[in-house]
This record gives C-alpha cells, sequence and structure tokens, in this order.
C-alpha cells in the first residue's frame, strides 16, 4: 500500500485546520446571531461555550484521527470494531456531502458577490430593500446560482486533488494570511468611521436582557459548528498528524484563532452596520443585503466591498476542502480509490446534490418537505441533526468506550511537560467528555428539533 500522505509541517496542520474552523460561520452567521441575541452578553456566554465544550470536544475529534491515522469510518474501525460504532464514522461521511453541498452553494454567492463588488453594483442600492430585491433576483437565476455553484465546487476539488501537503496545506498557508489580513483593513476602516464607536459598543457592551435560555442553545450549537465539530473533520486533518504533535495547544490555537476572527469579523461589520444608521439585528440577510449598502455609502466602499467578499470566498474555501477531504479520505483509506478518483468522482457526487438547493430558490421554490425547501431541509437534517448527534457520539466514544486510560495516555502523547504533569488537566478533560459535553449536546440537540422550547 502506498504511504499515507501527512502534514509537512505544525504550522501547516494549524493553518488546515483554523481554515476549516473559520468559515461562513465566523463571518456570516457569528456576528448576526450575536446582533440577534443582544451582543455582549452573548459573546460572553459563546466563549464559556467554546472554552468548557468546544475546546474539550475538539481535541477529542483531533486525538481519535491521529491515535488511528484513518478517516472517521476506519477510526471508529480501528478502536472499536462493532456495527454501530464504524456507522456513527460512517454518518460524518454522510454529513460531509450534505454539508458541502449547501455550503458550495453559498460559498458561490460569495463568488458572486465578488464579481458584483467589482461590476459596482452596489452603488445602485440606497436602502437594504433594493440590496434584498437585487439578491433574490441574483439567486432566482438558475444559471447564476448553478454557474458560481459549479465554480466554487471546481475551485474546491482542485485544491483537494493537489493532496494533503500540495493542496490543502499549501492553499492553506497561503489563503489564512490573506484572510486576516484583509480582515484587518476591514477592520481598521470600520473603527475609523463616524460613529462606529456604537457597533463597538453594541459589541462589548453586555445587555444581559436579551439573554435567554434560547441564547444559551444557540450560543452552544454555534460553537460547535463553527469549529467543525461533530462529523469527523478534525479527526479527518488529525489522521495527517505524527504522535509529536502537541495536541492540547493545537487545539487551543485553533479555538483562539476561530475565535478572534469571529470577534474581529464582528467589528469589522458592525461598526460599518452602524455608522451607517442601519438595523444590525436584520438576521441571515445581514451580509448580502444591509452591507452592500453599507458599502455605498462608505468612502472607498469600492474596494472594501470586493475585499470583503474575496474573504468571505477564503473563509468558505478553506472550510470546503476540509469538508471534501473527509469524503476523500474515506475513500482514498477504505476503498482504496486513487485520490485523483476519489476527489473528481466525489466531488461531482457533491455538486450534483447541491443542485437541487440551488434551484431552492428559483425552479425549485415549490417543492417542500415539512414546510422547508429542500436547501433548508438538508442544512437542518445536516447542521441540528447529524452534528450534534455525531458531537454527542464522539464524546461518549472517547470517554466511555474507547476508555479512560486510553484516551488520558494518548492525549498526554506529545503533549508539553507541564500539561504531562498536571493530572487534573487530562482528568478534567475527560470528566467533560464524559458527562458534561454529553448531556449539554443532548439538550441543544433537542432544543435544535423543536422537542424543548425555550
Ligand atoms: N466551521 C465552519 C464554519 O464556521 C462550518 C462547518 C461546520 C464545517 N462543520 C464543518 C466546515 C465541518 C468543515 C467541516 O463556517
Amino acid at each position: 500500500m502506498k504511504k499515507r500522505e501527512s502534514w509537512g509541517s505544525h504550522l501547516g496542520f494549524i493553518m488546515a485546520a483554523a481554515g476549516s474552523a473559520i468559515g461562513l460561520g465566523n463571518i456570516w452567521k457569528f456576528p448576526y446571531i450575536a446582533g440577534e441575541n443582544g451582543g455582549a452578553a452573548f459573546v460572553f456566554i459563546y466563549l464559556i461555550c467554546i472554552a468548557v465544550i468546544g475546546l474539550p470536544v475538539l481535541m477529542a475529534e483531533i486525538l481519535m484521527g491521529r491515535a488511528t491515522q484513518r478517516n472517521p469510518v476506519g477510526a471508529f474501525r480501528a478502536l472499536n470494531n462493532s456495527k454501530f460504532w464504524v456507522g456513527v464514522g460512517g454518518l460524518g461521511v454522510i454529513a460531509g456531502f450534505l454539508i458541502l453541498s449547501y455550503y458550495s452553494v453559498v460559498a458561490g454567492w460569495a463568488l458572486g458577490y465578488v464579481v458584483e463588488a467589482v461590476k459596482g453594483s452596489f452603488y445602485q442600492y440606497t436602502t437594504p430593500q433594493m440590496a434584498g430585491e437585487h439578491f433574490n433576483q441574483l439567486v432566482g437565476t438558475p444559471a447564476w446560482i448553478l454557474g458560481y455553484h459549479f465554480l466554487f465546487s471546481a475551485i474546491t476539488m482542485g485544491v483537494v486533488y493537489a493532496g494533503v501537503k500540495g493542496g490543502i496545506e499549501l492553499g492553506s498557508k497561503i489563503m489564512m494570511p490573506v484572510l486576516f489580513g484583509i480582515l484587518i483593513i476591514l477592520v481598521i476602516r470600520g473603527v475609523t468611521l463616524p460613529g462606529s464607536s456604537k457597533g463597538l459598543a453594541f459589541l462589548w457592551v453586555a445587555d444581559w436582557s436579551k439573554i435567554s435560555g434560547n441564547s444559551v442553545l444557540v450560543a452552544l450549537g454555534h460553537a460547535f459548528f463553527t469549529l467543525s465539530l461533530g462529523m469527523g473533520a478534525m479527526m479527518t486533518y488529525g489522521s495527517y498528524m505524527s504522535s509529536k504533535d502537541n495536541i492540547p495547544n493545537s487545539s487551543l490555537q485553533i479555538v483562539a484563532l476561530d475565535t478572534i476572527i469571529a470577534l474581529l469579523a464582528g467589528i469589522a461589520i458592525f461598526t460599518a452596520v452602524f455608522s451607517a444608521g442601519l438595523d444590525p439585528a436584520v438576521g441571515p440577510g445581514l451580509i448580502f443585503q444591509t452591507l452592500p449598502v453599507v458599502f455605498a455609502k462608505m468612502p472607498g466602499g469600492y474596494i472594501f466591498s470586493i475585499l470583503f467578499f474575496i474573504l468571505l470566498f477564503l473563509a468558505a474555501l478553506s472550510s470546503a476542502i476540509s469538508l471534501l477531504e473527509v469524503i476523500v479520505a474515506y475513500f482514498v483509506d477504505e476503498r482504496e480509490w486513487p485520490r485523483h478518483k476519489a476527489v473528481l468522482t466525489m466531488g461531482t457526487v457533491v455538486f450534483l446534490i447541491g443542485v437541487p438547493s440551488a434551484l431552492s430558490y428559483n425552479l425549485m421554490s415549490n417543492v417542500h418537505f415539512f414546510g422547508l425547501n429542500f436547501f433548508d431541509t438538508v442544512d437542518y437534517l445536516a447542521a441540528n441533526i447529524l452534528l450534534p448527534l455525531g458531537g454527542l457520539l464522539i464524546s461518549i466514544f472517547v470517554a466511555w468506550i474507547w476508555g479512560s486510560d486510553r484516551a488520558i495516555r494518548a492525549v498526554k502523547t506529545g503533549a508539553s511537560r507541564w500539561f504531562k504533569e498536571h493530572h487534573q488537566i487530562s482528568e478534567g478533560w475527560l470528566t467533560v467528555l464524559k458527562y458534561l459535553a454529553p448531556v449539554m449536546i443532548f439538550i441543544v440537540f433537542l432544543y435544535s428539533i423543536g422537542v424543548i422550547k425555550l
């Protein structure tokens, strides 16, 4: 058998994993859910969820990958060859197909909006309603939405085709610094706009009256989504690590980068939105409907609008490649397909599954399942059901099935001396995985499928 690929450097792994975590969730979703849930108070709860649940589960996933050097299916099989647990790995691969199929559609919008920004389309808008109408007109055009879905899928396939080191790692090492640089430029533009302090106050001054049980569950659910947990993406990236790598430190770095980028995106967006006197709490339309109007009014808005949508595109691309890699790793490891065959075949399959999602905004807008269009159905199934279920089962598996002693020994391998000597830390980690994470994730799960209402 051919030798399995691995990362070329520690930095390469961090950039790739941070690239997976940093995505539409950070730039598009985090700002608007923070906007809807009272700003700073929500951010505070979110940070606690990230630290207490997100970080330990992230460590567990990376650990399973590194210990087995396999894709999610192979990882479960190597540690416990029962049908049930191998099936859990299989669910991860299926979630990869589903999430990538519609993620690529939205990422296609980002690409299409780079083109709109370059064309200067945003200058026609004077109100978010006008921007909204133009948005609806674009996504209502099958050729537009399918074209960019196709283009984005092809770019994703291109990166993954080039391999773990030569494609994913190299691509991430270029994309992440560019993404960071663009974001810093946008933050500086935002905070130097007149009236930006209102935007900062919105993010940093807590309004506890807006916090409800609901906000807590939204925060926890998002902590999960933003770290790419619950479907074996981080497991797959972990499988290209060696036993010399330090998992606790790496996980901490990934979490820190993901959080910093989400907060910076919040600053860049809210300073601009407040400065333009627009509503910060409009929900999902914030980026495609409010922001273009903000750019139309802002000095230098032409350049900043182009930079913003390039930022969104890069964030989406570095996440999409990790989703495709889960699927590819499965076909390469388990079915012994050559990499190029796995990428081309499965990339095409994902594109095709995404077609009805793209058509949900036009030709298929009348097709509904339980009241949701195709796009929303797939999103619901993957993000609200498969991911929490996956995260729950991964925590249980590592803490209870794989076993305390083995998990602790594995997490200490390659860790710092300080981590190894302070047993309370690794034991605390295991306790979270044993009790707190499963219980909390289960509650979020019940909430997100509508069994619990708050
Ligand atoms: N973390 C990504 C974001 O913030 C989205 C995501 C969720 C994801 N699960 C994933 C990405 C699995 C890659 C793999 O946008």
